[in-house]
């Protein structure tokens, strides 16, 4: 385990551009492993998430080659995967073990799906609930907790009601309903990123959007695509949290993802002064994409709260620890689903703004955190608790900080982003 030393910075900038979109990899990796024919996939995401995503799916017989960032994958159809012969390990990933129980839910097989200690502590009853209405039998570690072992059969559809805003069971009602005989449907009760609903129509299913609904129709025959992955705006959200730390700062982050029920982020940054532009935006596959540029302003600060919380949710931990650098602080209310991410990231997040010297609040769905007046931060030693958000943010937090801040077991980041500590180097000046 290596610790990572962040001394302060003076300012950052210069261009760059962010690893593939973790979200949409998962996806066109899981869609392509179910299409006939070939799928060529460019600047897929090197987190360490997406390659338990590839190692699952391999497990269940499908053909990946992986060049760098480039892979090609070999689908076996709707009825090709195979029952494999192992667990298959989602690793840290809440994305792959809740959709990909989605997908095994519609097989004729028995399959087990685990993870690490984190994944093994987060709320699976929420996929279990829809999936087992679907004909699905799963058993959980009391309480419902993986391992998952499923059960899967031909899957009848169902209309399903979100009780939690949360892509993550969307999609794996979603890709369960492929595997339904008829029509299914999902309702949510605030909209969450649709990446999975943008993928599926790019590889050729049937799906209608009525308000909040989203029906899918089952057993279409998917096609093999070529596509390119947006950058991980959840990814770039660290750089352009590092120019509002630092005076004088001036980024420009290209070709990252834009989708609309993701870039939330960038309204609350504006909303707290931050000049931010967006320049040749364009779609591709779906998905909106285009250069993110940003200059430093001394930031007001504010609250965020409602229903753009889940909108903004990867997000929170990166505007969080900019609280002290703002004029009136930061409060995050109606983020209490923080606290069943990779850690609970409202107590990591309190513990270690507290080390830096902050003055935070913890409340049962969020914090408060005060702002400049309330003095500088100070290096300290950092416990993200394996979490990668956690590694980034405070990384960004230390840089306008007085004295050096280690963040222990650091290389938890590549869960998301194997190189963002080099890449944090290669941008700032001392
Ligand atoms: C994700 C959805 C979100 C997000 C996670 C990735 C996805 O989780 O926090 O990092 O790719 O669908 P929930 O759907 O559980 O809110």
């Amino acid at each position: 385990m290596s610790n990572q030393i962040i001394r302060p910075a003076r300012t950052i900038s210069g261009s760059l551009e962010v690893p593939g979109d973790k979200s949409i990899s998962h996806r066109y990796a899981m869609l392509a492993s179910l299409a006939e024919g070939t799928s060529e996939i460019t600047r897929f995401s090197a987190a360490a998430d997406c390659r338990s995503t590839l190692d699952c799916f391999s497990q269940l017989g499908v053909k990946i080659d992986i060049q760098a960032d480039r892979i090609r994958i070999t689908g076996l159809g709707l009825e090709g995967l195979r029952r494999p012969r192992n667990t298959l390990d989602a690793g840290n990933s809440g994305t792959t073990m809740r959709m990909l129980a989605g997908i095994l839910a519609g097989q004729e097989f028995r399959s087990t799906l685990d993870g690490d200690t984190s994944l093994r502590s987060r709320p699976m009853r929420r996929v279990m609930e829809p999936l087992t209405q679907m004909g699905a039998r799963i058993h959980a570690r009391e309480g419902g907790f993986a391992p998952l072992k499923i059960d899967g059969t031909r899957l009848s559809p169902i209309d399903y009601a979100l009780p939690v805003p949360s892509a993550q069971v969307k999609s794996a009602v979603l890709l369960a309903g492929l595997f339904a005989d008829g029509v299914t449907s999902v309702t949510e009760p605030v909209r969450t990123r649709d990446h999975t609903e943008l993928a599926l129509a790019e590889f050729g299913a049937h799906l209608d959007h009525e308000g909040r609904t989203i029906r899918i129709h089952g057993r279409p025959r998917l096609k093999g695509r070529s596509l390119a992955v947006p950058g991980d705006l959840s990814s770039a959200v660290f750089f352009l949290a590092a120019a509002m730390v630092l005076p004088e700062s001036n980024l420009v982050i290209h070709n990252v993802g834009l989708n609309p029920t993701r870039s939330a982020v960038l309204d609350v940054l504006g909303s707290m002064g931050a000049p931010v532009s967006l320049v040749a935006i364009r779609s591709e596959h779906g998905e909106l994409i285009g250069d993110v540029s940003i200059r430093h302003e001394p930031l007001k600060g504010g609250s965020i709260e409602g229903d753009t919380i889940a909108q903004l949710i990867d997000e929170l931990p990166a505007i969080a620890v900019l609280g002290p650098y703002t004029e009136q602080g930061i409060e995050i209310r109606n983020a209490a689903e923080l606290r069943v991410k990779e850690s609970d990231r409202i107590a990591v997040l309190v513990e270690n703004l507290r080390r830096m010297g902050a003055q935070v609040e913890e409340l049962p769905d969020g914090l408060r955190v005060a702002g400049r007046s309330a003095g500088r931060l100070h290096g300290a030693e950092i416990e993200p608790h394996g979490d990668h958000r956690m590694a980034m943010a405070f990384a960004v937090a230390a840089l306008g900080a007085e004295g050096e801040t280690v963040i222990r077991d650091a290389e938890c980041a590549g869960v998301s982003y194997p190189e963002f500590f080099s890449t944090l180097e290669r941008l700032v000046e001392r």
